[in-house]
């Protein structure tokens, strides 16, 4: 296949993304966006508790071909302008992954133009690219997500460095488990925010991970269990759910300890500029906590919008187009990766 693989200043991108339960399709030039539709699977998965896969899958085909055509009519833009299709190939549901590279591999095939295939949480970085048109690396990236929570340092555009993971739950699923014990919906990361908003966050105290160790690495699935124990000692006793109480010192327990890793990390790379990503940079405590305490030390904090903080497609967009212009182009054996690593991409 002929590829004009242009060195373009902004390049046009449609993006697709459906990793998980939002069918998203964005347009965007270069950090510009011009649409981003997003599809929610969210009320059906809810009534299970949590994604169910193969529903995943099957929504994101139902959907899909309306949102290309809806962000393309909220953009204003015809297939024939675009300059270039980005998708998500992973991390993420191997069936929800490849409905996205399909349809991207089809529109890229069909249209005779590039094809990149976009790393997840290296999305879910770019979108601070969406929220601060001046930002540029490098600078410190706190990814929180459902699947990940990643201390990294963005180093250049595409050029990152592990410095911490969790080594067991990502905090998204340590609020999507409690959320399900305490017998909110999903899913659970909005729904705890807002009990814990009636809670007092000193009412329990919960185990912090690795205190005093020296390494950056999170742990979430002490505290779940540990409220999980608790719930079940009340339950126990017949004595009700102080759900507002266990909310909230649960979320105190996750924020401090992503602030407190986060810091340590500043110190550490001696980085200027902090950058939160992934749906749980959605939550108000975390992003008040973690502004609080890096202005303190004089140390700038971006953080995305919350609806670009959630899985968007207008994120896969910019990182996209960061790729299109160092030519990093896929071939049209671009497969879905559920467990793909975040790797120096170029
Ligand atoms: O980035 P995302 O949309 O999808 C993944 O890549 O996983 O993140 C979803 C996660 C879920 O676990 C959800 O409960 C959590 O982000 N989340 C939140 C909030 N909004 C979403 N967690 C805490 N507070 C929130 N406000
Ligand atoms: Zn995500």
């Amino acid at each position: 296949m002929r590829h004009r693989v242009e060195k373009l200043e902004n390049p046009l991108v449609l993006a697709i993304e459906t990793s998980c339960d939002e069918t998203s399709v964005a347009v965007v030039r270069g950090r510009e966006v011009l649409a981003n539709e997003i599809a929610s699977q969210i009320p059906i998965h809810r009534l299970f508790g949590g994604v169910v896969p193969e529903i995943a899958s099957r929504k994101h085909l139902e959907a899909v071909d309306g949102v290309v055509n809806a962000a393309l009519e909220t953009a204003g833009i015809g297939l024939g302008d675009l300059d270039g299709i980005a998708v998500t190939y992973g991390p993420g549901l191997v069936g929800a992954l490849l409905t996205g590279v399909t349809a991207a591999k089809a529109l890229a095939f069909a249209l005779d133009t590039p094809l990149v295939g976009v790393h997840h949480i290296e999305g879910h970085i770019a979108a601070n690219y969406v929220q601060d048109p001046e930002l540029i690396p490098p600078f410190l990236c706190l990814v929180v997500s459902g699947g990940h929570t990643h201390l990294v340092k963005v180093l250049d555009y595409g050029v990152y460095e592990l410095m911490g993971r969790t080594r067991d739950d990502a905090a998204g699923e340590a609020f999507d488990k409690v959320a399900r014990v305490l017998g909110l919906p999903y899913p659970g990361g909005p729904s705890v925010e807002q009990a814990a908003r009636a809670g007092n966050a000193k009412a329990f105290s919960f185990p912090r991970a690795f205190r005093g160790e020296d390494h950056l690495d999170f742990s979430f699935s002490g505290v779940k269990t540990a409220v999980i124990n608790e719930v079940n000692r009340l339950h126990q006793k017949d004595n009700p759910l102080p759900v507002a109480d266990l909310a909230a010192s649960f979320q105190e327990t996750v924020v401090d300890t992503l602030v407190r890793n986060t810091l340590r990390a500043v110190d550490r790379s001696r980085m200027k500029r902090v950058a939160l990503a992934g749906g749980v940079a959605a939550n108000g405590a975390l992003r008040a906590r973690m502004k609080a305490a890096l202005s303190a030390k004089g140390v700038q904090l971006t953080v995305p919008a919350p609806i670009l903080c959630t899985d968007n497609g207008a994120m896969i967009g910019c990182a996209g187009a960061y790729k299109l212009k160092a030519g990093n182009i896929a071939g049209l054996d671009l497969n879905a990766v559920p467990s793909l690593e975040l790797v120096t991409q170029y």
